[in-house]
Formats: C-alpha cells, sequence, structure tokens
C-alpha cells in the first residue's frame, strides 16, 4: 500500500525539478494541499533517483547499487500461541514494484498480513499507519527511495491492535459521533429558487462567502493520524475528545446553515476534558496528510466559547 511514485509519472525521465514541475501539471487538485503536494513531489523524485540508479546500475553491469528494499513491517496475530508484536522483514524490488508496496507484499510473499485500505487515492482514510515513524495515509506517502536503509510500518500508535496493522478505532468514531456531525436547524428550509414549485424541492440555502468558511474543515477523511499523533489523547483518550473529532465539531460550528453553534460549544465546554485537554502541541496539524489545521479548529472553538462567556 506504500505508495511509491505517481502511476502517470512512472516514465518520465527528467530531473527532480523537472519531476516537480510534472506533478504541478499532472496534479491540479494537489494545490492548497501542501502535505499531498509535497508527498507527490517526493515520490517523482524518488522515482527519478531510481530509474537513474537502474540506468547507471545497466551500464555497470551488476556492480550497482541495488533497487531492493528492506521493508520491516509491525506483526501481531491474537490468535497466535505465542502472542508477541514482532517487525517482518520483507524485501521489495522497487524497480519492479507499482505504486503499493504493502499490496506487493500481501499478493506475493505473504496473504496474512493484515491493514485496512480501499479507495488508494487519500479519500476513505482507511489505511492510517505510521511509516517510519510519521503518522500518515498510506496510499498518499512516498516510500524512501533510500535502499541503504530499512523502511519501517507499525500501527497508529497508543491504539489497540486487532491484528498487524489493523486497530481497532471503536473510541475514536464514537467521539466522532458525540459531536453530532449532521446538520440541526431551528429554520424551516428556504423555498427553492424562484418560480420552482416549493412543494417539490426546499433547501438550506448557503452563499458561496459562508460555503467558503468550511474549506479546510470539509476535507477531514477520518482517517485518524492526527488524534493518535496527539499527547494529550494518548493520555486521556477515553476523556479528550481529540483534535479529528473537534475539527468536526468546528466543522458544524461554521456551517451557516446549522443553528445550533452555541450549544455545540456549550456541550464541548462542559467538563473541562472534552475541548480544554488541548495544549496546543500542534502534533495534529503537523500529522495530518490532507493538510488540515485540527489544532486552529480547536483554538477557534476555545476563543469562542471564551467570548461567549465574557
Ligand atoms: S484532520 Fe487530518 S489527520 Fe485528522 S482525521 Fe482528518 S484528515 Fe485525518
Ligand atoms: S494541538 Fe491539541 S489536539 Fe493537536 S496535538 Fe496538540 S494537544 Fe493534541
Ligand atoms: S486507501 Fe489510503 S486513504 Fe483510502
Amino acid at each position: 500500500m506504500l505508495r511509491r511514485t505517481l502511476p502517470a509519472l512512472r516514465s518520465v525521465k527528467d530531473g527532480a525539478a523537472g519531476q516537480a514541475g510534472k506533478v504541478d501539471a499532472h496534479f491540479p487538485s494537489l494545490r492548497g494541499h501542501p502535505a499531498a503536494r509535497a508527498n507527490a513531489r517526493e515520490a517523482a523524485e524518488g522515482q527519478a533517483r531510481l530509474s537513474a540508479e537502474e540506468e547507471d546500475r545497466r551500464k555497470r553491469d551488476g556492480r550497482a547499487t541495488t533497487t531492493v528494499k528492506e521493508f520491516q513491517v509491525y506483526r501481531w496475530n491474537p490468535d497466535s500461541p505465542a502472542g508477541r508484536p514482532f517487525l517482518q522483514s520483507y524485501l521489495v524490488d522497487l524497480a519492479s514494484c507499482g505504486p503499493m508496496v504493502l499490496d506487493k507484499i500481501k499478493a506475493e510473499q505473504d496473504s496474512t498480513l493484515a491493514f485496512r485500505r480501499s479507495c488508494r487515492e487519500g479519500i476513505c482514510g482507511s489505511c492510517s499507519m505510521s511509516i517510519d515513524g510519521v503518522n500518515t495515509v498510506a496510499c498518499l506517502k512516498p516510500v524512501d527511495a533510500d535502499t541503504s536503509r530499512p523502511s519501517m510500518v507499525t500501527p497508529l500508535p497508543h491504539m489497540y491492535v486487532v491484528k498487524d496493522l489493523v486497530v481497532d478505532l471503536t473510541n475514536f468514531y464514537q467521539q466522532y459521533r458525540s459531536v453530532e456531525p449532521w446538520l440541526k436547524t431551528k429554520r424551516r428550509a428556504s423555498s427553492a429558487s424562484e418560480g420552482e414549485a416549493t412543494t417539490t424541492r426546499r433547501e438550506h440555502l448557503q452563499s458561496p462567502a459562508q460555503r467558503k468558511k468550511l474549506d479546510g474543515l470539509y476535507e477531514c477523511i477520518l482517517c485518524a493520524c492526527c488524534s493518535t499523533a496527539c499527547p494529550s489523547y494518548w493520555w486521556n483518550s477515553e476523556a479528550f475528545l481529540g483534535p479529528a473529532a473537534l475539527l468536526h465539531a468546528y466543522r458544524w460550528v461554521s456551517d451557516s446553515r446549522d443553528d445550533y453553534g452555541r450549544e455545540r460549544i456549550q456541550s464541548l465546554s462542559e467538563g473541562w476534558d472534552k475541548m480544554y485537554r488541548c495544549r496546543m502541541i500542534k502534533s495534529c496539524t503537523a500529522t495530518c496528510p490532507k493538510s488540515l489545521d485540527p489544532a486552529a479548529a480547536i483554538s477557534a472553538m476555545k476563543a469562542l466559547h471564551q467570548l461567549r462567556k465574557a
């Protein structure tokens, strides 16, 4: 699942700068998502380096650098009698590997390896894990093309492991649900646009400016990378809602169509733990693979709460 390169760029043999330019040209949708863009660039540069090494190897006929890389993957099977987690090494030739290294390992070397994935495009949030010590979604993370050192793949930190790279997200989803992540209104929906029969269609209308306030909030894919990178969440994961759930709470507080912003913030600030356990360490923002800023969302809700108290 680890993403080594971008398919559209595989044949590109330009230098690194050219690769970066190609990323911008081929993936305009990555504009505004700096982390995804940096990942795409890194993947393109890694691929360019690998291609150069391969070329070099061919020229020097076997005396060359290897394109085989070691991946150390966390394994734990609850049904195993030994019952202890360990790191299992897999060797993968990056030169003959598609973008998803974990998929290749599972398909060709070890079908017992367990990990979640679905969209392989950074949309579903399933493939979150820790890669070389950083929480991320594996499908957006380029593989470190340096074959002289292994890459380490482990489950999201401070979570109960179900098997191998699969963690138990029950508490995480319950916390998400607790912020009531749906539209709550007191007003009747506006009638449809002029000329249309009001009985056929009613909408909660929103201006472009009001809609724009949701940018940077609605894109969250609930991957849990942020919450599981947060020290406050590690130690208080039952009481503190964590950055992902709080980002979603702010998404609804910011929505002009929602009429319960005040009550939402009141509920989050009842009992100090739910929101005020955030100490602004900002690990959440640093690790978000979608370049979102949960720390800023929490800070904004704290400010709203304090202003309303004053
Ligand atoms: S805020 Fe970012 S890291 Fe956190 S759950 Fe959403 S997408 Fe994942
Ligand atoms: S800013 Fe708050 S939510 Fe984010 S990592 Fe720090 S303590 Fe956790
Ligand atoms: S498979 Fe990685 S986000 Fe969907």
